[in-house]
């Protein structure tokens, strides 16, 4: 058996499709090449018969990376396989991967059918998947609640018709890990033509033993993980990429298994990933966390004084995480700033690097020191937006406990009917404190009362000085948008958040009047 588990990361499927981590193309285009970086094998980009922006997302994902296989996901059905195929097929190493449900409560609830006609589905769709490349992945959707005689049949035949790759995920998180890893032995060891495959696995973490599944399911003979970074994905998420990876890295003398991920790239991934979905990662998380690596207790810092090892079974360096540094001040040059980007895996076009810089130099003005968390705040919010149809040029705000109701005075560009000549629009209008005073002069002005879902702020570095980074949700008439926006001043970098919430939800209706 092979000693490499291949990493398929399903962070812009799986993940993408979780409350609050929507990204827009290019954002998943910036990740996708950070991904590459990392060394993952296979990324799933999307779902492309979900939606035309799902499938132009795939595709353009397709033709930006070169060094790993890029999937598509689809149910069993013909029509959304060939749509899956329509968009990878520009990848230089494409994948199909095809699902359907195998347990008793999804065939009868969610198909109301026999098994033998699931069967005859599976079989057909990983049948004309196979005509279209060799590449094909077959899902077992709920296996580890399906009747395991019943999956072994469906795996076989799914392996008849040119499935290479047998996902087994555990869906609803219900497995528990000697049971998991003794179902993928039971699999590999009955399966009469399982050594023409490759076993994955596909753990959530409702029970939050996504990672313990997985770890245990290697063991027992898979040999692709399916992950998301952070482990973000539906309900609790799935298992996370860092957290397996490093598991099997640190403990190569336990698993004796190697994965093809860059290790040093996992922090930055990470951060990436956190910024760019704008939620913050937990101090405690593993790994990743700002925790992860900090040592409080007297003799726990006793210990690592003596030697590192008393209490580190990993370096940050190991994960990427070195100490933050000062990249650019206020006299750095554009040539500079360019670099660094490139150091940092942003892969930017001259007008990118000018209006990044812009943002930088601006940003100097304010701030003694600029780190790389400000930079890359300031990419995500400039090189990666959407064409606006609002900007927001000026504004000021009296809050405070003189009895005069909080105001907000609000100056916007107003781009709709000239993408480079604006027009400036402004009101003025009261809100029960500074952030709503702001967001309801701005309804006022673009002609919309969105619902407001979550609101947060995070300080991006530390010190007093540091940059906000706010994110927000709305929604209106059940169409949901998120925004994102930084500042040294908190409420301008509320507004630019709204603002930019609002542009996404337009454009979000514009798609839906279009198709
Ligand atoms: O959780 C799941 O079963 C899935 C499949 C589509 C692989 O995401
Ligand atoms: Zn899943």
């Amino acid at each position: 058996m092979s000693d490499k588990v291949y990493i398929f990361d399903t962070t812009l499927r799986d993940g993408e499709q979780s409350p609050g981590a929507t990204m827009n193309i290019s954002e998943k285009i910036n990740m996708a090449r950070q991904l590459e970086k990392l060394g993952v094998d296979i990324i799933e980009a999307g779902f492309p018969a979900a939606s035309n922006g799902d499938f132009e997302a795939v595709k353009t994902i397709a033709q930006s990376v070169d060094n790993i296989q890029v999937a598509g996901l689809s149910r069993a059905v013909l029509s959304d396989i060939d749509r899956a195929w329509e968009a990878v097929r520009y990848a230089k190493n494409p994948r199909i991967h095809t699902f359907i449900a195998t347990s008793d409560i999804h065939m009868k609830h969610k198909f109301n059918k026999e098994p033998d006609e699931i069967l005859e589905m599976a079989r057909k769709a990983v049948r004309h998947a196979a005509s279209l490349t060799p590449n094909v992945e077959f899902s077992a959707e709920d296996a580890s609640r399906s009747r395991w005689d019943f999956l072994v049949s469906v795996v076989e035949a799914v392996i008849d018709e040119g499935a290479t790759t047998i996902n087994i995920p555990d869906t609803v998180g219900y497995a528990q890990p000697g049971e998991f890893g003794e179902l993928i032995r039971y699999l590999i060891k009955n399966v009469s033509n399982s050594s023409k495959a490759i076993f994955s696995v596909h753990c959530h973490n409702d029970l939050g033993l996504g990672v313990a599944n997985t770890l245990e399911a290697i063991k027992a003979g898979a040999r692709q993980a399916e992950v998301t970074l952070c482990g973000i994905g539906e309900r609790a998420g799935n298992a996370a990429l860092e957290e397996v990876v490093m598991a099997l890295h640190t403990r190569k003398d336990y698993y004796d298994i190697d994965t093809s991920v860059h290790t040093e790239q996992l922090f930055p991934s990470c951060r990436r990933l956190s910024s760019t979905i704008g939620q913050p990662l937990s101090p405690y998380k593993a790994i990743v966390g700002a925790n992860a690596f900090a040592h409080e207790s007297g003799i726990h810092q006793d210990g690592m004084i003596k030697n590192r090892q008393t209490y580190e079974i990993m370096t940050p360096e190991s994960i990427g995480k070195k100490g933050t540094s000062i990249v650019i001040g206020k006299h750095s040059g554009r040539n500079a700033l360019g670099t660094k980007l490139k150091e940092m895996g942003y892969d930017l076009n001259d007008e990118q690097i000018a209006d990044v810089f812009d943002a930088v130099k601006s940003l100097a003005d304010k701030k003694e020191d600029i780190y790389d968390e400000d930079v890359e705040a300031l990419v995500l919010e400039v090189a990666y937006r959407i064409h606006d149809l609002f900007k927001v040029k000026d504004l000021s705000v009296f809050s405070g406990t003189s009895g005069v109701p909080p105001h907000a005075a609000v100056i916007l560009q107003d781009f709709r009917n000239d993408e480079s000549n604006p027009v400036e629009i402004k009101d003025v209008g009261f809100g029960e404190g500074p952030i709503n005073a702001v967001f309801s002069t701005i309804n006022s002005l673009v002609g919309i009362e969105p619902e407001l879902g979550l609101y947060s702020v995070n300080a991006v570095t530390g010190g007093a000085d540091a940059q906000g980074a706010v994110t927000v949700h709305i929604s209106e008439n059940g169409l949901k948008s998120i925004g994102r926006g930084s500042d040294e001043d908190i409420i301008v970098a509320s507004a630019k958040a709204y603002i930019n919430a609002i542009n996404r939800l337009e454009r979000i209706k514009q798609e839906k009047k279009n198709a």
